[in-house]
C-alpha cells in the first residue's frame, strides 16, 4: 500500500489511549528539587524589596532566586523585551518575581507563601485604546506604547469610496482566547556531563534552546532540550515558560529539578490570543465588485512583545480578506499594556481579521440585494491577482474552487424548518440559520522572516534498501506531524511505513527545521524530508554512503515596506470556506452550531485521516472562541482564571454533523504538493457565525464572544431598527 495519502494510525496513538505516553508531568521523580514560582499577582507595581528570610527558614526550602540570579535576565521569541524573574517593575499579574526551589512540593509551596515582597502599585494602563492616548504613562521606560504600526496603502480609497454605489462602515471587537492545552506548562531539567537538560513541551527545540543558552550565558551546544509528548499547543508554547526557570534552578543548583504549572498559573502566565478593536468601511459597485476598503486595527499586546508586530502584520495583510480590492488603506497598531501578553494563537491574527472583512462583505452584498457567495466569488483571488502589499497572490490560488465546493456541498445538506421548535419560555421560538464565510491564511513564516528547514535520512541497508532512520527536529504537537513526515519518507523511497523511524524530540540528535507553526511543518519540514530521503536515495545508487542531510530554503519572503505595506509576504496561503448553521434561542440568545461544512485545499493530503481530525479539533477550538469562551480581565486583572469561569465547549457543543472537505490543488513547493491546513478552519468560522445568527435572526453580532447577553442585545437592537436595511434593488 502506498504510504501517501494513507489512512495510517499514528504511533503514538495506543500510548495515548492506555495512558503510558509521559507528558512533561509524567517526567517527575522524588529525587528531584520541586521548584514553586512567586507570581506578582498584580499588574503594575515598582519592587520595593524582596525579603527572602523567611521562606529560606521553611524546612525543605533550599534556595530563593530573584533577578540577581539570573546570567542575562532578557529574553524573547522577537524581542528580548521581557525578563525571567523581575528587577524593578512588575509589568502584569502573571511576572514572575521569584523562585523557590525545595526538597519537595509541599515546602515549595509554604516557601512561595513565605516570599515577602514590598510592592509600591503603579496604576495600570489597562487597554490598547488607553494605551494609544498621548498623556499615557509609558509600559516600557524606553520604549513607546505603540509596540508597532503597519500602515497599507494601495490605490486611492478617497475616490474609491466617491465613486462607489454603496459605502457601509462597521466596528467589530474580539476578545482574549485562552489555549487550554490539556497539559498544563511543566518539565524536568538536569545535567548530562556538561549540558544542560531540559525536557518540557514548546513548538521549537532549537528555537527554545536559543533561549535558554542566552539566558543562562552558555554556548548553545551546552544547552540540550527534549520534548516529552505534547499535550497541545495552538501556539501557546510558542514563547518559553516554565522552561526558562527550571533551566535557571538547575543552572544555579546543580541538581535535577522539577516545576508543574497548576491550571491557574498556566493561565495567568502564559500569553493569550489578541484582543482586537477593528473599524472598516466597505465600498462597492452595484455589480458586487468591492472597490475599496479602510479599515484601522488596534489590538491590546499587553505587557511583553512576544510575536505581537507579526501577529498585527498578518491581520494587516488580511484586512480585506482573500479579496482583491483595487484601494485598501489599512492602519493597524499594536500596544503594550498592563494586561497578560498576546501572541501566538491557531489562525495567528487572521480569525480576527476576517471576523470583521467577512461580516462586511456579507452586509455589502445585504445592501445591494446580492447573494453572499456570489459577491464573494466575484471578488476572490485568482492566480495573478496583486494583494493589498502589491504584490501578485503566490501561485496555486484556490479560493473559487473551495467556494464553489462549498456552496454545493451545502446545497446537498438543506438548512430545513426555520423555525425549530419552541424557545425556552413561551411565545418565543428557535430559529435556524446557515451562513458561509471564506478565509485565507499563509502558510510558512512571512515578512521575510527567514524560513527554513534541515533533515537527515540515513538508509538501512542489508541486500536492498531495508528502512530508514529520519533525522529532523520537528515538535508533534498532537497534530500528527511525525506520522507525516514517516509517511512522506516511506513513499520518497518505497518503503513501508512501519521500516521508517524518526528521531525528533532532542536537539541535540536532530537538525533544526523550525516551528510547529504558521501551520508550516508539512510543506517545509515535509519537502525537506523529502528532498533528504531523494539524496540519501542518489547517493545509494550512486555507491556512495546510504544518506544525506539537506537545508530547504524555500523563495524568499521580504518585509513590508513602513510607510507603505509594500512587499512579498508570503509565499503559500491556504484557502477555507464554511457553511455554518445555527440554532438561535430568541428568549435567551443562546447560539448553538448544528452543523458544519468545512472545505479546504491541502495541497495534498499526506493523511487524510488526520486532515479530518485537525478540522475536526479546530472548529471545537472555533466553536470556543466565536460562542462561549469569554476572557475577562479588568484593569488587568484575569477575572476568568480556571475552567469554572472561562467556558471552554464541551462534546454537547461540538456539533454531531462536522462535513471535513479535502480539496487537492498542489502547491509547488510542498512535497506531493501538501500545503498545511492546522490554523485553516478557525480563520472563517467566526464571521460563518455572524452570517447564520444573521439569517435565523436578521441581527448582525459584531463583537466576540457571542455570548448570550450579547446576542440578545443585536436581537433588541435589530427589532428597534425594524430590521430596516434597505436593499438598492
Ligand atoms: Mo502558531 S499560532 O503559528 O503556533
Amino acid at each position: 500500500m502506498s504510504a501517501l495519502g494513507a489512512r495510517a494510525q499514528r504511533h503514538d496513538a495506543r500510548g495515548k489511549v492506555t495512558g503510558e505516553t509521559k507528558y512533561p508531568a509524567d517526567l517527575f521523580d522524588p529525587a528531584m528539587l520541586r521548584l514553586g514560582t512567586v507570581f506578582a499577582h498584580r499588574p503594575h507595581a515598582r519592587i520595593v524589596e524582596i525579603d527572602v528570610a523567611d521562606a529560606l527558614r521553611v524546612a525543605g526550602v533550599i534556595a530563593v532566586l530573584t533577578a540577581r540570579d539570573v546570567p542575562h535576565n532578557r529574553y524573547g521569541l522577537i524581542e528580548n523585551d521581557q525578563p525571567v524573574l523581575c528587577e524593578d517593575i512588575v509589568r502584569y499579574e502573571g511576572d514572575r518575581v521569584a523562585l523557590v526551589i525545595a526538597t519537595d512540593d509541599r515546602a515549595a509551596a509554604r516557601g512561595v507563601g513565605a516570599v515577602r515582597v514590598t510592592y509600591e502599585d503603579l496604576p495600570p494602563v489597562s487597554s490598547a485604546a488607553e494605551a494609544m492616548q498621548p498623556d499615557c504613562p509609558r509600559v516600557h521606560d524606553d520604549r513607546a506604547n505603540v509596540l508597532y504600526h503597519q500602515p497599507i496603502r494601495k490605490g486611492d480609497t478617497g475616490a474609491a469610496f466617491a465613486a462607489a454605489d454603496v459605502v457601509l462602515s462597521g466596528e467589530f471587537s474580539t476578545s482574549w482566547q485562552e489555549h487550554a492545552y490539556l497539559q498544563p506548562d511543566a518539565g524536568i531539567a538536569y545535567y548530562e556531563g556538561d549540558a544542560l537538560v531540559i525536557e518540557t513541551a514548546g513548538q521549537w527545540l532549537h528555537e527554545d534552546r536559543r533561549q535558554l543558552a542566552q539566558i543562562l550565558g552558555l554556548p548553545e551546544e551546552r544547552v540540550i532540550v527534549r520534548y516529552a509528548a505534547i499535550g497541545g499547543a495552538f501556539g501557546g508554547r510558542e514563547d518559553l515558560s516554565v522552561a526558562a526557570l527550571l533551566a535557571l534552578a538547575t543552572f544555579v543548583t546543580k541538581r535535577p529539578t522539577a516545576l508543574r504549572w497548576t491550571r491557574e498559573e498556566s493561565i495567568v502566565g502564559h500569553h493569550k490570543r489578541h484582543p482586537f478593536a477593528i473599524s472598516t468601511r466597505w465600498g462597492a459597485l452595484r455589480d458586487g465588485t468591492i472597490t475599496a476598503v479602510e479599515t484601522t486595527l488596534v489590538a491590546d499586546g499587553g505587557a511583553y512583545a512576544s510575536t505581537s508586530a507579526e501577529v498585527l502584520k498578518c491581520a494587516a495583510i488580511f484586512a480585506q480578506g482573500p479579496y482583491e480590492i483595487e484601494n485598501v488603506s489599512t492602519d493597524a497598531y499594536v500596544c503594550y499594556t498592563n494586561n497578560v501578553p498576546s501572541g501566538a494563537f491557531r489562525g495567528f491574527g487572521t480569525p480576527q481579521a476576517h471576523f470583521a472583512a467577512e461580516s462586511m462583505i456579507a452586509r455589502v452584498a445585504e445592501r445591494l440585494g446580492l447573494d453572499a457567495c456570489v459577491v464573494r466569488r466575484k471578488n476572490l483571488y485568482r492566480e495573478g491577482s496583486r494583494e493589498a502589499t502589491g504584490c501578485v497572490v503566490p501561485a496555486g490560488v484556490s479560493a473559487v474552487p473551495v467556494l464553489d465546493r462549498c456552496v454545493a456541498e451545502a446545497a446537498r445538506r438543506p438548512l430545513g424548518r426555520r423555525v425549530s421548535r419552541t424557545g425556552s419560555c413561551e411565545n418565543s421560538a428557535v430559529v435556524r440559520g446557515r451562513g458561509f464565510a471564506c478565509g485565507i491564511k499563509n502558510v510558512g513564516y512571512s515578512f521575510g522572516y527567514p524560513e527554513q528547514a534541515r533533515a537527515a535520512v540515513e538508509l538501512v541497508v542489508l541486500d536492498g534498501i531495508r528502512g530508514a532512520r529520519v533525522r529532523i527536529a520537528v515538535a508533534d504537537v498532537g497534530q500528527g506531524a511525525h506520522l507525516a513526515m514517516r509517511q512522506i519518507a516511506a513513499q520518497t523511497l518505497g518503503l513501508a511505513l512501519e521500516h521508517v523511524e524518526i528521531v525528533a524530540d532532542d536537539s541535540s540528535q536532530a537538525p533544526n527545521a523550525g516551528s510547529a507553526s504558521a501551520s508550516r511543518l508539512t510543506l517545509f519540514a515535509g519537502r525537506a524530508v523529502h528532498d533528504a530521503a531523494e539524496a540519501a536515495l542518489h547517493n545509494y545508487r550512486s555507491g556512495g554512503e546510504p544518506r544525506a542531510f539537506v537545508q530547504y530554503v524555500p523563495p524568499e519572503t521580504t518585509p513590508l515596506e513602513p510607510g507603505t505595506g509594500f512587499g512579498r509576504p508570503n509565499i503559500c496561503y491556504g484557502y477555507s470556506a464554511q457553511a455554518v448553521d445555527v440554532e438561535v434561542d430568541r428568549a435567551t440568545g443562546v447560539v448553538r452550531v448544528t452543523r458544519v461544512i468545512s472545505v479546504h485545499d491541502v495541497g495534498r493530503a499526506i493523511n487524510p485521516q488526520q486532515v479530518e481530525a485537525q478540522i475536526e479539533g479546530c472548529i471545537a477550538q472555533a466553536i470556543g472562541y466565536t460562542i462561549t469562551e469569554d476572557f475577562r480581565v479588568r484593569d488587568g486583572r484575569v477575572l476568568t482564571p480556571n475552567f469554572t469561569t472561562y467556558l471552554l465547549p464541551t462534546s454537547l457543543d461540538v456539533p454531531l454533523e462536522i462535513v471535513p472537505v479535502i480539496l487537492e490543488h498542489p502547491d509547488p513547493n510542498g512535497p506531493f504538493g501538501a500545503r498545511g491546513v492546522a490554523e485553516m478552519p478557525l480563520v472563517p468560522f467566526a464571521a460563518a457565525v455572524a452570517a447564520a445568527v444573521h439569517d435565523a435572526t436578521g441581527a448582525w453580532v459584531s463583537d466576540l464572544p457571542m455570548t448570550p447577553e450579547r446576542v440578545r442585545a443585536a436581537l433588541d437592537a435589530a427589532t428597534a431598527r425594524h430590521d430596516a436595511i434597505p436593499t438598492l434593488r
